[in-house]
């Protein structure tokens, strides 16, 4: 099911940043979904829903790194993304965390810069045979985190 929403959300929202190979070669990562499964299982996720049916998924890596964050096309601009991101960001304080981290799509640097995360490092990843950019981007988790730890 979230296999499904990673798939919709880089086909229908990334389409202006990336080409069509890139597009196939990013959702085939979802392709073996027991593997795919796995990996968000071995990290914090949170999973959005409304009435009932899951609508966009997130993930925490290492406490420090948003590992994944993919809202389904038919609900995309009403918030989901921005209240799953706010809580990883809530956890991460938490847990202590001082700057998180996050290696952001070029279609996602604006949710993140509205956010408070700041341009680090423009990165080249391969995926399945394919050139893909992205941009390290971190904020640093506010007063309410630091104070917390004292
Ligand atoms: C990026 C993504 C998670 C945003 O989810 P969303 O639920 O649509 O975001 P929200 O509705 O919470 O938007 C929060 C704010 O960011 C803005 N925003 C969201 N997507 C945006 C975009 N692509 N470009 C510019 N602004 C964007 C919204 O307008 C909103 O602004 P506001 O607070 O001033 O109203 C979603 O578009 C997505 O899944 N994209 C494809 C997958 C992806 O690239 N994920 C990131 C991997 S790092």
């Amino acid at each position: 099911m979230l296999a499904a929403i990673f798939v919709a959300a880089i086909q229908e929202l990334t389409g202006d940043d990336y080409s069509e190979a890139q597009q196939e070669a990013w959702a085939a990562v979802a392709d073996d979904e027991a593997a795919f499964g796995k990996k968000l299982a071995g990290e914090l996720t949170l999973i959005a829903t409304v009435q009932n049916a899951p609508v966009g998924f997130a993930s925490l890596k290492g406490n420090d790194h948003i590992e994944m964050l993919y809202v389904h096309p038919s609900v995309t601009g009403q918030g989901v993304g921005a209240m799953l991101c706010d809580a990883l960001e809530k956890l991460a304080g938490a847990r202590g965390t001082k700057t998180l981290s996050v290696d952001a799509s070029d279609n996602a640097l604006d949710f993140f810069r509205k956010r408070g995360y700041v341009a680090r490092q423009r990165n080249s990843v391969t995926l399945n045979g394919e050139w893909l950019a992205n941009t390290t981007m971190q904020k640093a988790l506010g007063e309410e985190a630091a104070g917390r730890e004292q």
